[in-house]
């Protein structure tokens, strides 16, 4: 059984900004101790609602960067969508404001020795975390594809500076406001063939992760996955994360808080999550 992060700590960081980025939010947190251990594909817990609130379960957010800033030190950023009541309360926070943060959390994308052809397969904020990777993976040589889907335009994310790292950005949505009409898995084949795919990434809904694990299999190429099960505590105590796993030729219930997010695809019983 593996143990949480050993580099994960509690510390009381502040927010140093935010603001909206299409439907999202950006935010840098002063994170001392956390930021310089994270790796790409690994989280954060954040308390919400302060210290009064009703809100006792922490939320969980991907690091999109870690860095040292020159004013502030160790920094981590984070893309946050609001979608309850948690992320509501945590992007109507002002600049200043203190947060309690754990992290860094949960297993990172193992990268690859050797330079190879690598597609980053992003859906909605399940992109900010690959950017990172991108950035890692570039550094050792390899050439990046990335495909980034949402549903919307305004639920792309695909910052400037993510876009310079890579070496082609195709942008899919469902409505067909910006980019290609249609899913991340209608372009996916035809760039594995043409960039000669080695190695796919992704992150984003557990649906997309699926289809693109179908496609990953199909063609026998290594895919990493960060995944996404709702999670209380984040630490391993509440097992509400677990997802079936195979383990030797038995399906097992696995955390994903503390042996995901990232999890080799070919290690999930994708027909068992859903039931
Ligand atoms: C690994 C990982 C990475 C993520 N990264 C991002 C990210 O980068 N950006 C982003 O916007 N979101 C991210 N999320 C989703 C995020 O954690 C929240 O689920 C989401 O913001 C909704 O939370 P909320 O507080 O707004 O909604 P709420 O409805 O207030 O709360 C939902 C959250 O609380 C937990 N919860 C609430 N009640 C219960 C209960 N009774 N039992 C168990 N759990 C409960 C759920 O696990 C869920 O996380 C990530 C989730 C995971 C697991
Ligand atoms: S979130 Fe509690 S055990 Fe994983």
């Amino acid at each position: 059984m593996r143990q949480i992060n050993k580099a994960a700590r509690h510390t009381t960081g502040r927010l140093l900004s935010i603001r909206k980025v299409g439907t999202y939010f950006h935010l840098v947190l002063q994170a001392e101790g956390i930021a310089e251990g994270a790796k790409p594909g690994n989280f954060i817990a954040l308390s919400v609602g302060g210290d009064q609130s009703s809100m006792l379960l922490h939320r969980v957010f991907a690091i999109y960067r870690s860095r040292q800033d020159p004013s502030h030190g160790a920094v981590i950023e984070l893309i946050v969508a609001r979608s309850g009541k948690g992320s509501d309360w945590l992007v109507a926070q002002s600049e200043g404001t203190l947060l309690k943060i754990t992290g860094p959390l949960g297993t990172s994308f193992p990268l690859p020795a050797d330079p190879v052809n690598v597609a980053i397969v992003g859906g909605g904020y399940g992109a900010a975390p690959l950017f990172d990777l991108a950035d890692h993976l570039k550094a050792r040589g390899c050439r990046v594809d990335a495909i980034i889907g949402a549903a919307t335009s305004s639920k792309v994310f695909a910052p400037l500076e993510g876009k310079r790292t890579v070496n082609s950005v195709t942008v899919t949505t469902d409505d067909g406001s910006a980019g290609i009409q249609g899913r991340v898995t209608d372009v996916l084949p035809e760039i594995i063939t043409r960039q000669r795919i080695d190695l796919i990434y992704s992150c984003g809904p557990m649906a997309m992760l699926r289809a693109v694990d179908d496609i990953a299999r199909s063609l026998s190429i290594p895919h990493q996955v960060s995944v996404e099960e709702a999670m209380a505590c984040g630490v391993g105590i509440c097992m509400t994360c677990v997802l079936p796993m195979m383990r030797g030729d038995k399906v097992k219930m696995v955390r994903t808080c503390i042996e995901g997010p990232v999890i080799d695809g070919e290690e999930i019983a994708w027909d068992e999550v859903a039931r």
